[in-house]
């Protein structure tokens, strides 16, 4: 008689395995810490099974086959879901998210990132582009200035933020030399960094006359502008960033169509503070024309991937350079930008030649893209064009009102004038 009462009385102890709801509830708590998410809502859980006895199965699909991520992922993975009492093992079956799969997590975690990104001084409706590349010396500041004049010769006011806190040449290659001047504004306790203005004139033949039209306008900053050139900055990670920050938070930026960010070469820090600051920034990726630069555009891709910051175009630097007598010389190899975007997946704005031009113009502190009539100037002037037609259209211009102003106001003009 007593023998059933003890099966029962052991019944009792056994905690019952948990229910497949339950273990995705545990999954909740592991996060990716790279995007910032949790592993369920970020939809890198495709299954869970448990065997009756408490045999856990948990499905893992990671962005890349070799996400460094991993073993961290598999730690906290068998943690979280081993404190329940009625699991006995916890097995992982690892899959590799398809391309699809892997832009909608980066889409998620983007949103994740803006929901929670802090507040800034660069006003929403300001487009915001960064410069990039895998390896250093490529070109990204002469890109940087030349693309920002192109677009500020639009008409629009650009900002321009030298983010190589170390190896600044912006202020070189716009040829300002001015220190940054601190003041107070209303509605701010503390002073704010006021930066440099250049007035940029209208390129001819765009929007209308000329005449008619407001100049663009470039603001700058950059920590050039604090300390003298050649002056060598030890500054560490941390405060990289924080310099990175304290631009981004303290200038006073005022209005700003599109801000373009000079980023310094490699893929660390500043990147990912950039990704926690400003998540709605677009990397433009430049690279040389070199076959080779595989690597460099796998790094460029998986730093895109750990900062969850879209690529929106890659441009090709140092391309075939087109003597007077019209023969090419392919000095640096080709096809290297077309094979990045075809990575990427995005596409190839524009190849920007090897020209004596641009290196004469950054000297000059004029980007050639301003006033230049060869192959390079031109290729930035269309670059330009693509960004603000369809790349990265200016927010304010979203309704098309401000160009359509600008065409009512040529008209009238051109009636009064006939
Ligand atoms: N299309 C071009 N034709 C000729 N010279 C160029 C061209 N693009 C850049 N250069 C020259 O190449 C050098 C490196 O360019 P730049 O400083 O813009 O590169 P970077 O990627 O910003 O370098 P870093 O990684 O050090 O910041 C400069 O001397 C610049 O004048
Ligand atoms: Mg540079």
């Amino acid at each position: 008689m007593s023998v059933p009462g003890n099966y029962r009385s052991i019944d009792f102890m056994i905690t019952p395995a948990p229910t497949v709801e339950a273990v995705f509830e545990l999954l909740r708590a592991v996060i990716d810490p790279e995007l910032g998410a949790d592993i369920v809502s970020l939809g890198m859980v495709p299954e869970v099974t448990v065997s009756p006895a408490g045999d856990v199965q948990v499905g893992i699909k990671l962005t890349i086959g070799g996400c460094p991520l991993r073993a961290q992922i598999k730690k906290d993975v068998e943690s979280r879901v081993a404190v329940h009492p009625g699991v006995r093992t916890v097995r992982i079956e690892w899959g590799e998210m398809t391309s699809d799969e892997r832009s909608q997590v980066m889409t998620k975690a983007r949103w994740n990132a803006r929901e929670h990104a802090p507040a800034t001084a660069v006003p929403t409706t300001t487009r915001v582009l960064a410069i990039a590349s895998g390896k250093g010396g490529v070109g990204k500041s002469s890109v940087t200035v030349n693309l920002a004049a192109a677009v500020a010769a639009q008409g629009f006011t650009v900002g321009v933020l030298d983010a190589d806190i170390w190896g600044f040449s912006v202020p070189r290659l716009l040829g300002i030399d001015e220190p940054l001047e601190a003041q107070r504004v209303q509605g701010s306790d503390k002073p704010r960094i006021i930066p440099n203005e250049l007035p940029v004139a209208r390129a001819l033949g765009t929007h209308g006359k000329p005449g008619l039209l407001k100049p663009g306008l470039l603001k700058v900053v950059s920590t050039g502008f604090l300390v003298e050139e050649g002056t060598a900055l030890m500054w560490r990670g941390l405060m990289l960033t924080k310099a990175v920050e304290q631009f981004l938070h303290d200038v006073e930026w005022g209005e700003l169509d599109y801000l373009f960010i000079d980023m310094p070469p490699g893929t660390g820090d500043v990147q990912m503070g950039l990704a926690r600051m400003l998540p709605r920034t677009d990397l433009l990726i430049v690279t040389t024309p070199a076959l080779a630069a595989q690597k460099v555009a796998a790094r460029a891709a998986d730093m895109a991937r750990r900062s969850f910051l879209r690529v929106c175009g890659v441009i090709e630097n140092m391309s075939a350079f087109t003597c007077d007598h019209g023969e090419s010389y392919a000095l640096f190899g080709d096809g290297g930008g077309q094979a990045l975007a075809e990575q990427v997946g995005v596409p190839l704005l524009g190849r920007i030649p090897l020209e004596a031009a641009v290196a004469a113009g950054g000297d000059d502190g004029l980007p050639v893209s301003l006033t230049g009539e060869g192959a390079a100037a031109t290729e930035f002037r269309k670059i330009a064009r693509q960004i603000i037609e369809e790349v990265a259209p200016p927010t304010n211009m979203a309704g098309c009102s401000a160009r359509m102003l600008n065409l009512v106001a040529a008209a009238l003009d051109a009636h009064d004038g006939a």
